[in-house]
């Protein structure tokens, strides 16, 4: 272990790469996939798991950056580009701008892959819920389960109708490949209006033994949260993914002011893949910022305390979240904090980033 070293400004640990586009696929009259080649250089930077996304840096001249983050829906189990699928959003800045600007032969600066919403066990079987652009994660699921494992995958696959059906060629020949392992019901709101917590409870009840996997728009999440909750799945068996734009830049650099000669920072002890370091910490600097600035490869997605990709584990002293929209009461339990929130209380603290 190194003596505690002084937080200065330098330049961070970056986690974003330049990615190729090599094809854009037309999945709906609003919607692409965005195929990317990840170079052999990057291949091990690049390993993801299924459910989780990319975040990517959207070109703009407004101060303080634009970066919106797109599931992945290639699975990592036989697919070797990165694809993501993206809607476009009705007066939305990001979504429009890469479905009108991206094309084959350009470039996408994105961080490496990020998100807790994947299954534990590709045995086991999964329930995936979605509606609109939430089915990219789910596909990204369900053909890792069909592929890479060997659990029964059901999915309730909610549109306006069937031509703006994402994905819907591609779940029909996966119906034909494995008939006893995958079904699929489709609720087309043209056929049968919109979904009700009663009618999805109606739809859900023969799984109640199943993982749920959830994604879609607010008010169809909390409807389908209500009808797993009806169907008796417990919270912990329901994952959920929001998605929601992120406000600031995740691709700036980290600026950290060096403490003042006599500010009594803390000092902490971090540990990661099996690497420890002891660094003094500024009062107010958050852990993630000080990690960067120091060189020291912490994972992060949005810098924000909303995806929990920098959740580490407070094994002694004390720490203070400024934000957390991510971890729940059973995290916090657990002694999990967000390295991207967390300024320190005590005067030594230890986090551990492989627990
Ligand atoms: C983990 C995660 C995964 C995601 N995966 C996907 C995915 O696979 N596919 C996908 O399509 N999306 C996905 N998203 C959502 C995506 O990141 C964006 O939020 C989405 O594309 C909308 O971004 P946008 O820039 O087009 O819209 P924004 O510019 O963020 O606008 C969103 C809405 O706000 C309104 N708005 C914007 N600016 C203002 C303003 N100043 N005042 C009032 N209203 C305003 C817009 O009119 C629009 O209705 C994901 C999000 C997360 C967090
Ligand atoms: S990087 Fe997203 S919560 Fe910290």
């Amino acid at each position: 272990m190194s003596s505690p070293r002084s937080a200065v400004a330098t330049a961070p640990v970056s986690h974003a790469h330049e990615l190729e586009i090599v094809e854009v696929v037309a999945e709906t009259p609003d919607a692409m996939s965005i195929v990317l080649d990840v170079p052999e250089y990057l291949e091990s930077a690049f390993r993801y798991h299924p459910g989780q996304f990319l975040t990517v840096k959207i070109p703009t001249d407004r101060p303080g950056g634009a970066a919106r983050s797109y599931s992945l829906s290639s699975s990592p189990h036989f697919e070797t580009d990165l694809v993501i699928t993206v809607k476009r959003t009705p007066g939305g800045y990001g979504s429009n701008w890469l479905c009108d600007n991206a094309h084959p032969g350009g470039t996408l600066t994105v961080l490496t892959p990020s998100g807790h919403f994947t299954p534990a066990d590709l045995d086991n079987d999964v329930l995936l819920v979605g509606a609109g652009s939430g089915i990219t994660p789910l596909m990204s699921i369900a053909k890792s389960v069909l592929i890479g494992g060997s659990g029964t995958v059901y999915l309730l696959y909610a549109n306006r109708d069937p031509r703006s059906t994402i994905f819907g060629r591609e779940l029909t020949s996966m119906l034909a490949e494995f008939p006893t392992r995958f079904a699929v019901e489709h609720w087309f709101e043209s056929e049968r209006g919109r979904p009700t917590a009663d009618g999805l409870t109606r739809a859900l009840e023969l799984f109640s033994a199943y993982d749920a996997f959830v994604c879609g728009p607010a008010p169809f999440m909390s409807l389908a949260r209500e009808a797993l909750r009806r169907v008796g799945i417990p919270a912990g068996h329901i994952a959920v993914e929001k998605y929601r734009s992120l406000e600031g830049d995740p691709f700036a650099d980290v600026v950290v002011a060096p403490p003042s000669a006599d500010e009594h920072t803390a000092t902490v002890t971090v540990t990661r893949a099996g690497q420890t370091v002891e660094l003094a910490w500024p009062r107010t600097t958050k852990l993630l910022d000080l990690l960067l600035s120091q060189g020291f490869d912490a994972p992060y997605s949005c810098r924000e305390g909303e995806c929990s990709s920098c959740a580490c584990t407070v094994t002694s002293g004390e720490v203070k979240m400024l934000k957390n929209d991510t971890l729940v009461d059973a995290d916090l339990r657990a002694g999990l904090t967000l390295a991207c929130q967390a300024v320190p209380i005590s005067s030594e603290v230890s986090v551990d980033f492989d627990q």
